[in-house]
């Protein structure tokens, strides 16, 4: 197959590297990809987010599939423009990338669908939401309702937070039209963890589990990060979760997007709070009574659960995209393969707040030669070298038997690897460890 795959970073490079896996061999092209990309398809000099030029060169060239990987485009409708053109493309229209656009959408699908959740009001009045504040307790959450770079989301530990977080989304504008609307919402307890739905707008077939790694710091601490790494499979998602996982939130969210008259194919992401009692920190149940609650809908594959997902996946790939895109996809499409995965994160010094870029990295082959898979998230290639260009950096994943096995690979590759101001997280799947 001819396959487009939209985006840049480290998951973008992991569909590719994916896809170029399967038995069949596949033309692969990325719009932008990035030095790591470029060793296994062909880079094209096109922004994921310029959605004309994509299209233009779909109409051109005439893919197979084009597999979207960010938001952004979603939401700017670039799965929409391909299907105009009659081109499959694996992501949802933008009418269903609003499950992650907009939280107060996703709120109401949820609400419509009874999907357990957390109880949230929406609201455009800074006085009346600071009015609301004391019906939801401490901590409480104040998100943003529209896209923020995932910086539109506080967890206020006092009123006074909670006030100014109000405040600054919809009198000060921070996030501009992003933050124009706030909701309040009810402070899950529990541990977090991700599943994503490969679903073809009928049937959704559930991906391995997976946990993502917020924070900066070691043990969770510090500010939020676009994810620090990441491990599957997730032992907070027992096999018991799993159907009432699929029947009471991912099938039911379809089901109601369907009603409206929204196919929704491609990636359904539910970050989800499981309150088992073994949860650490453990705390009430959610209004909903439910032992797993939704926290958020995303509408695309997540990063970096991405990197350890896909290397555990067997099958052809590009198959199953296309029959998630195509309305055909069925449950013999995935194949999970019985290694666990670990990734982790290597950062630019100082990420996520000011870094510095252009920092030559060495180390790439002996990280690969050690038996890692080495994914590429912020880098290019300058003169020859590859270089740091953006925050986080490289994706470096381990497979093992074992967790353990797979977190000391994944941290083998790493120690192989050095450029001026280099970061990673020490303690990546630590929650699991300290289930077992
Ligand atoms: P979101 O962008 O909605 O995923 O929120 C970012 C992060 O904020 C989540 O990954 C959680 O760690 C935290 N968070 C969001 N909503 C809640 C909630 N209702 N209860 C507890 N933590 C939350
Ligand atoms: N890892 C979180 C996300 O992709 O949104």
């Amino acid at each position: 197959m001819k396959i487009l795959v939209a985006g840049g970073g480290g998951r973008e490079h992991a569909i590719a590297w994916r896809l170029s896996r399967d038995e069949v061999k596949h033309e692969i092209f990325c719009a932008p990809g990035n030095a790591g990309t470029a060793a296994i398809a062909t880079n094209l000099p096109i922004g994921a987010e310029d959605v004309d030029a994509i299209a233009d060169w779909a109409r051109e060239n005439n893919p197979d599939l084009v597999v979207v990987g960010p938001e952004a485009p979603l939401v700017k409708g670039l799965v929409d423009r391909l299907l105009s053109l009659g081109i499959p493309a694996f992501g949802p229209v933008a009418a269903g990338a609003r499950m992650e656009g907009s939280k107060r959408f996703a709120k109401e699908i949820m609400d419509a669908a009874n999907v357990p959740t957390g109880k949230a009001e929406t609201f455009t009045d800074p006085a009346k939401a600071k009015a609301a504040l004391p019906g939801y307790g401490l901590p409480v959450v104040i998100k943003a309702d529209g896209l923020a770079a995932g910086k539109g989301v506080v967890v206020a530990e006092t009123l006074e937070q909670a006030e100014s977080a109000i405040d600054d989304m919809l009198v000060s504008g921070k996030f501009g039209i992003a933050g124009a609307e706030v909701l309040i919402e009810e402070f899950l307890h529990g541990e977090e963890c991700s599943i994503l739905a490969m679903t073809d707008g009928e049937r959704a077939v559930l991906l391995p589990s997976s946990q993502d790694h917020k924070r900066i710091f070691d043990g969770d601490r510090g500010p939020n990060t676009g994810g620090m790494g990441a491990y599957s499979p997730a032992p907070v998602v027992t096999e018991d979760k799993l159907p009432l996982i699929k029947e009471k939130i991912i099938l039911p969210v379809i089901r109601e997007l369907k009603k409206r008259g929204i196919v929704y194919r491609g990636i359904l992401y539910a970050g989800l709070m499981v309150n088992d009692g073994n949860s650490n920190p453990s705390g009430p149940l959610a209004k909903s009574g439910s032992a797993v609650n939704v926290v958020e809908f995303n509408a695309r594959f997540g990063d970096p659960e991405t990197e350890a997902v896909l290397p555990r996946l067997g099958g052809d790939f590009a198959t199953a995209l296309l029959h998630a895109a195509t309305g055909c996809l069925e449950e013999s499409d995935i194949v999970v393969k019985p290694e666990a995965a670990a990734t982790v994160i290597v950062a630019s010094g100082g990420y996520p707040g000011a870094y510095a870029k252009g920092k030559e990295i060495s180390g790439l082959e002996d990280a690969e030669a050690s038996g890692a898979i080495v994914f590429h998230c912020g880098t290019k290639d300058a003169d020859g070298k590859t270089v740091t260009s953006g925050g986080r950096v490289l994706s470096v994943t381990g497979l093992g038997s074992t967790l353990r096995e797979a977190v000391d690979r994944a941290y083998g590759a790493v120690s192989k690897i050095s450029f001026d101001g280099m970061y990673c997280r020490k303690d990546i799947a630590h929650r699991a460890f300290e289930r077992s």
